[in-house]
């Protein structure tokens, strides 16, 4: 679920920063939420300044910026990879292990962060935190949401079906699926848990982004630290 987050010019300020990134005749990954929302208004800029790009969206949200702004789309089911994706994500721990999915958006936002050659996360400072703590979004085939339930229970989770804000019952993805928020505590073992919710029947997709991450552009009152997986600025 979403946090109200950091400030509005923190989060452009990440936004832009990896924007500057993203080479002429290029393919780019385009993430969900607000933050990734400032990068693909900085690219619709600089398309219009005669950047030559194609966006793959992450969620009809993305898409639709897109379109607003003037970034070219390739549908996603239309390319093996990615030179740069450019994402948001609820929580960053200090190895850069994530959790996503506020929006319910992470299994195309998965498949897109992970086929990209560098994959670039955009924050403001409070999504930093030592060790991941927030409920870890989980989504599941309809049909397997109560066994899903129960093999998160097994799992040491508190699992929630998540409830839409402007419609009566479940949320329900951009694929058609529903999203269990599983509270399991700090999260020691990202990885470990990782593996054990991919192996779960029926689960879609997880909120946790092991290992992907190729560096943090966290946005600051005062400018922009970027945090990289091998510790270099
Ligand atoms: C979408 O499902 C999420 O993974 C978003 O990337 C995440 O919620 C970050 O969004 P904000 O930048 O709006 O906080």
């Amino acid at each position: 679920m979403k946090t109200p987050g950091g400030s509005d010019a923190a989060k452009r300020r990440a936004g832009e920063h990896a924007a500057d990134l993203v080479a002429d005749g290029t393919t780019v990954g385009l993430g969900t939420g607000s933050t990734a929302a400032h990068a693909i208004r900085a690219l619709g800029r600089a398309v219009e300044d005669g950047l030559d790009i194609r966006g793959v969206a992450t969620s009809y949200a993305a898409r639709d910026l897109a379109r607003e702004v003037g970034v070219p789309l390739v549908a996603l089911d239309a390319v093996e990879r990615i030179d740069l994706a450019i994402d948001g994500a609820d929580q960053v721990s200090d190895d850069l292990a994530l959790i996503k999915g506020g929006g319910a958006a992470h299994a195309r936002e998965k498949v897109v962060d992970a086929a990209a050659d560098r994959f670039v996360v955009v924050v403001d400072p409070s999504k930093e935190t030592p060790t991941l703590d927030r409920s870890v979004p989980v989504e599941v085939l309809p049909d397997a949401r109560a066994t899903a339930r129960r093999a998160l229970r097994d799992l040491g989770g508190t699992p929630t079906l998540r409830a839409a804000d402007r419609k009566d019952g479940p949320v329900v993805t951009d694929n058609g699926n529903l999203v269990l928020d599983c509270d399991f505590g700090p999260v020691s073992d990202p990885d470990s848990l990782a593996t054990e919710l991919s192996a779960v029947p029926g689960v879609v997709a997880h909120g946790l982004f092991v290992g992907l991450a190729d560096e943090v552009h966290v946005g600051r009152e005062d400018g922009v630290t970027v945090r990289t997986a091998d510790g270099s600025d």
